[in-house]
């Protein structure tokens, strides 16, 4: 399976303010890499430099052994405050990047209404984003991205924004969404339970300058839930690396 992403030394500077300093990660094909970190460590940066928005100051970054320079649908962000174009609707929003890259239209229109299904949308294909609610907006920001069926999937908290019950909801949606189309995904994310109930290896940063305090696997297993939250086990690890974040 291809969309393994490496980023070897990866530093990022703006003028003297240093934000990543020689970050080396590695997202296995099919698997999802939470990157965790403290609040403005550099983790958007990091997701920018990953998807192309950003060049590094030092470093690479590899797709399946390739450079990559530039943004590009393979490796599709989205981002802190969603994507959707707000004047849009969902549809168009979701058809918009298949279109775009020349897709016949009945191909585009198969994928959106396979997308728009997944993500419990069916029925909101003429709305503007504005008419939907947080969790459908981000759901369909989501969908938006993999309309694109790109290889990586770069998401930057994406359920930042919800309240609680809502966002464990869109945890377990993911984690069905992933499985059914496994695709390699960095998932950016300020919060313990969130990285460990969706990541299959946790990689720790510093505040800034952001480096990896430690990568480890999350032996939590496929096809969890929200069961996992109530396992003695699931908690230890969430009160162990909520200490590390502290420290870092
Ligand atoms: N384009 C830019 N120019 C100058 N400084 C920037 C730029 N983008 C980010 N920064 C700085 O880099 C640092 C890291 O910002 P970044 O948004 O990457 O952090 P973050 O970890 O995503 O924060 P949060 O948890 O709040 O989302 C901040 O000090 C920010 O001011
Ligand atoms: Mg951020």
């Amino acid at each position: 399976m291809s969309g393994t992403l490496v980023a070897r030394g990866l530093g990022k500077a703006f003028g003297d303010l240093v934000v990543l300093d020689g970050i080396d990660l590695e997202a296995q094909a099919g698997q999802v890499l939470a990157v965790l970190g403290p609040s403005g460590c550099g983790k958007s940066t990091l997701l920018r430099v990953l998807a192309g928005f950003e060049p590094p100051t030092s470093g690479e970054v590899l797709l399946d052994g390739r450079p990559v320079s530039g943004p590009s649908p393979q490796r599709g962000m989205v981002a802190q405050a969603g994507g959707l174009f707000p004047w849009l609707p969902l549809r168009e929003n979701l058809s918009f990047g298949p279109a775009a890259s020349g897709r016949p239209a009945a191909e585009v229109r198969e994928v959106v209404d396979e997308l728009l299904s997944a993500t419990g949308l069916d029925g909101f294909a003429d709305a503007l984003p504005k008419q939907l609610s947080g969790g459908m907006r981000q759901r369909a920001s989501i969908a938006q991205v993999l309309a694109n069926r790109p290889p990586v999937l770069l998401l930057d908290e994406p359920f930042g924004a919800l309240d609680a019950q809502t966002r464990l909801r869109m945890h377990e949606w993911l984690l069905e969404l992933l499985a059914e189309r496994p695709t390699t995904t960095l998932l950016v994310t300020h919060d313990v339970e969130e990285a460990l109930l969706l990541g299959d290896r946790l990689c720790l940063l510093s505040n800034r300058p952001a480096t990896v305090v430690d990568t480890q696997p999350v032996p939590f297993g496929t096809g969890r839930g929200r069961a996992v939250l109530a396992d003695p086990a699931f908690v230890q690890m969430k009160a162990a690396v909520l200490e590390r974040v502290l420290a870092a």
